[in-house]
């Protein structure tokens, strides 16, 4: 059987994917009910980051040692890769000796080129184009709070990058009506957001995007690597912000998330982010289980 990746969410299908979820909910509660689960026993990942995380690297590692796992963090800083030592050749060698590695990285591509080479599952940690993992927790999140996504309006606000395109392929995959609020020049890709047909509608006037939805994602206006940029960005997305004059327009009961790390007084306001609507400390917190359901489907 060749080897399953996960780059994108397109990468497993829409019936494995709901299947995935609801393990994420069932794994949340054996861990609130303090049972052992150790499915992954004598495995091993391999953590390959080139820029920073808390939330990624820590649910990774802390999800392996519960499943009974080993993980272990690689940075370019102190591996031969930093000294440039061929991503191919890197690949072969990890998955030589790792059951799974996750990566994170800049170029869509150097994790593809990494996957091609790769014997075992690679994850996609975060590219500049995807953030496929963080949309695990983000419908994990909807799921618990509101039952059902199929059909759901969803809002996100701000920079067509990697968080946009995720949630553009999760209106696909998890069937839900996604409208799109992003300035002008910071519109996603054509070919991503052509392929997901008319269930995605973009709009350039953010109050717009965001009548009637149930569930309102945002994220930072200057990704990491767009640091030089972020003064030229702060103009731009000036009328971006998610506030409460926002959260009006939308649906009463609409749920507010951000994958976090959060800019308050940029992409959100403090009123918001701290509401009784905003799920972000459980949104955060599903990185973890639904990581670990992705792992035991993809390593068990
Ligand atoms: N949301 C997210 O991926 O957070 P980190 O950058 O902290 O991993
Ligand atoms: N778009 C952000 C997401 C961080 C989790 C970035 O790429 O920096």
């Amino acid at each position: 059987m060749p080897v399953r990746h996960f780059l994108t969410l397109m990468d497993l299908s829409p019936a494995e994917l709901e299947t995935l979820i609801r393990r994420a909910i069932e794994l949340k509660q054996k861990h609130y009910d303090g049972e052992i689960f150790e499915p992954l026993r004598n495995k091993t990942l391999a953590m390959v980051f080139e820029k920073s995380s808390t939330r990624t690297r820590v649910s990774f590692e802390a999800g392996m040692a519960q499943l009974g796992g080993h993980a272990m963090f690689l940075s370019p800083r102190d591996t031969q890769l930093g000294r440039g030592e061929p991503l191919e050749d890197t690949a072969r060698v990890l998955s030589r000796m790792a059951d799974c590695v996750i990566i994170r990285t800049y170029e869509h591509d150097k994790i593809e080129r990494f996957a091609f080479e790769s014997r075992v599952p690679v994850i996609n940690a975060l590219t500049d184009l995807y953030h496929p993992c963080q949309l695990l927790a983000d419908v994990q999140t909807f799921v618990e709070h509101r039952g059902e996504v199929r059909g759901a309006t969803v809002t996100y606000i701000g920079d067509g990058n990697n968080m946009c395109h995720s949630y553009i392929n999760a209106a696909r995959q998890f069937d839900f009506n996604l409208r799109l609020g992003c300035p002008q020049d910071y519109a996603p890709d054509a070919d991503i957001l052509a392929a997901a047909g008319e269930r995605v509608q973009l709009f350039h006037d953010p109050m717009e995007a965001a009548q009637g939805a149930h569930w309102i994602a945002t994220d930072v206006w200057a990704s990491m690597g767009q640091e030089e940029e972020q003064a030229k960005r702060r103009e731009a997305f000036q009328d971006f912000q998610v506030n409460e004059e926002m959260l009006a327009v939308a649906d009463s009961e609409a749920l507010f998330m951000h994958c976090l790390p959060a800019h308050r007084g940029e992409e959100v306001s403090a009123g918001v982010m701290d509401s009784a609507q905003s799920v972000v400390w459980d949104e955060a917190e599903n990185r973890l289980h639904a990581q670990k359901a992705l792992l035991e489907f993809l390593l068990s």
